[in-house]
């Protein structure tokens, strides 16, 4: 098993819209273990496959109970809100209080193409939600208010990426 080299922001592919799996092959299992690998050794919670450098609709997760891959996921219904103190792997050491809806209901499919729905509350919601952002090319400097944005924005000029400075919490 091989790890990535995460993608930092600024990284054009991760503005860029993922496209769908058509092929559930060797090759796509083998894609979601060394993204599970690289989740782990970074570590994180939840990876994208743009977040590597892969245009595939594509995440990993874990939030406490073992990895998952979902490919070609799609959030069909939200509910409720809900603030996390929420941080990016391609943000590295940055992390905001950000609003969204609390629970959300996730379509998808799993390795072999067959078809698979999640109910996600707090984390794992919010988890589910950053990846779709991810492979739609939204990063969650976009889930900002515009204060937050601004500051956030002068301190990515100002500081070398991956220097950790403030409370820190699960990088999604
Ligand atoms: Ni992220």
């Amino acid at each position: 098993m091989a790890s990535y080299e995460i993608r930092i922001f600024g990284d054009p592919g991760l503005r860029q819209r993922t496209a769908d799996v058509t092929t559930f092959d060797g090759s796509l299992a083998r894609l979601a273990e060394d993204m599970i690998t690289t989740m782990y050794d970074a570590p994180g919670t939840g990876l994208a496959a743009n977040q590597v450098g892969v245009r595939k609709r594509v995440f990993v997760y874990d939030v406490g109970e073992g990895p998952r891959t979902i490919v070609n996921p799609e959030i069909v219904e939200s509910r409720g809100e809900w603030t996390f103190e929420e941080g990016c792997l391609s943000v590295p050491g940055l992390y905001w209080p950000i609003v969204r809806p609390k629970e959300v209901h996730l379509r998808g499919q799993d390795l072999d193409g067959e078809e698979i729905f999640i109910e996600g509350d707090e984390l794992l919601g919010r988890v589910f939600q950053h990846e779709v952002d991810h492979l739609d090319g939204v990063l969650l400097l976009e889930r900002l208010d515009e204060d937050q944005r601004k500051g956030a924005l002068r301190t990515l000029r100002t500081r070398t990426l991956g220097l950790p400075d403030g409370p820190t919490g699960p990088e999604l």
